[in-house]
């Protein structure tokens, strides 16, 4: 399918995510990653979240030098570039300000088209970056209709996948995403933020079924993770009267019981999703699929269900531009530019492109 889609023209993109607290910039050819720099900002730990303002002052400070920095390393001048990516939305404004501005401003001065990228497609789209998918027994990329299940820190969705400009949302949390829900019950257990990769590592020497927590009872394929956070915190506060001591005596327990749950929650509605729809082609995007709990649990189902499964890269998991530049070179194909009127958007629809709504 890819080969039908891919241009054999060679297409330089730069992409630009700064959608939350990551700055990132890559260079693609076509679908092939010949750079893609991520500057994190670790600033945030101390405050045990991401803090808004903090956020765009230091994307503000990064951009430039990850940017330059992709350029070097893709080996790649500014004016062969064909077009510049970014992030649109959603995510948190005075972030994606920063890189809506710098793209508009470096478009404008090498009179290029720019492109404007939803994020969550973009998770879902980096399946289509060359050798994106780990697993070398399953095809490169997934053909369409496939199911994403697309899991990070804001979102958590089930997703079907018609074209590189069509996506259905199936089923969605009607609260806290699975990343929140790792986040949050991490730092009730005194772990730094981000709490996810905590619990993920910590998790490898615990008993996934020590202690157990209550599932939501949520029709259909929409999610809640609000209720096993309070039941934690209960939890917790129930045991640590009893002994204070009992958090850093069952770390390891607590940490594997927790991402088994939150792994169970996510893989019941993916087989329900498969079972509904037909569709054996299931995918996983979001920073959320980096976790091993889940990554396992989806090679498992996909050997019982007959699936072709695919999973990222972790560097294409966690935010990056190479996925939002990927996105990006499928507009370009379609000649769908932005305007120097386009703005940054907080919140967007996953129905944003889809020319059949
Ligand atoms: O996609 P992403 O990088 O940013 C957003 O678009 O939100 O996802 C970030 C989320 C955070 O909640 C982080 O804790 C979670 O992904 N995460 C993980 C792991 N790596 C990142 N959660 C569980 N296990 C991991 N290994
Ligand atoms: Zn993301």
């Amino acid at each position: 399918m890819i080969d039908t889609i891919i241009n054999q023209q060679p297409v330089y993109i730069l992409g630009i995510e700064s959608s939350c607290d990551d700055t990132s910039a890559a260079v693609l050819c076509n679908n092939k990653v010949l750079a893609n720099v991520v500057a994190s900002q670790e600033i945030h730990r101390q405050y045990g979240g991401v803090v808004p303002e903090i956020a765009s002052r230091s994307h503000q400070t990064h951009i430039i030098p990850v940017v330059h920095e992709a350029l070097n390393k893709a080996n790649i001048k500014k004016k062969m570039l064909n077009a510049i990516a970014f992030t649109r939305g959603p995510g948190l404004l005075g972030s994606l300000l920063v890189g809506t501005s710098f793209a508009k401003g470096l478009s404008e001065s090498l009179q290029i088209p720019m492109i404007d990228v939803h994020h969550m497609q973009a998770h879902i789209l980096a399946h289509f970056i060359e050798n994106s998918n780990v697993l070398t027994d399953m095809p490169a990329t997934p053909a369409f209709p496939f199911i994403c299940l697309t899991v990070s820190g804001g979102h958590t969705q089930i997703v079907k996948v018609n074209s590189p400009f069509s996506f259905e949302v199936l089923g969605e949390t009607l609260d806290d995403a699975a990343g929140e829900a790792f986040d949050k019950t991490a730092k009730m257990l005194g772990l730094p933020y981000p709490g996810g990769p905590m619990i993920d590592k910590l998790a490898k020497l615990g008993n996934p079924k020590a202690f157990e927590f209550p599932h939501p009872q949520i029709p259909q394929l929409d999610f809640s993770f609000s209720g096993l956070k309070t039941s934690v915190l209960y939890f917790l506060q129930k045991h640590q009267t009893e002994n204070p001591a009992f958090i850093q005596e069952n770390l390891h327990d607590l940490c594997a019981s927790i991402q088994y749950t939150i792994v169970q929650i996510l893989m019941q509605k993916l087989e329900k999703a498969a079972q509904l729809t037909g569709i054996r082609e299931i995918a996983m995007a979001g920073g959320v699929s980096a976790n091993s709990g889940l990554r396992q649990a989806v090679i498992h189902a996909g050997k019982k269900h007959n699936w072709h499964v695919f999973i990222p890269k972790l560097a294409y998991c966690t935010d990056n531009a190479a996925m939002i530049a990927m996105a990006g070179y499928f507009k370009y194909l379609n000649k769908d530019f932005a305007s120097l009127n386009v703005v940054a958007e907080a919140r967007i629809g996953m129905d944003i492109n889809n020319p059949t709504q």
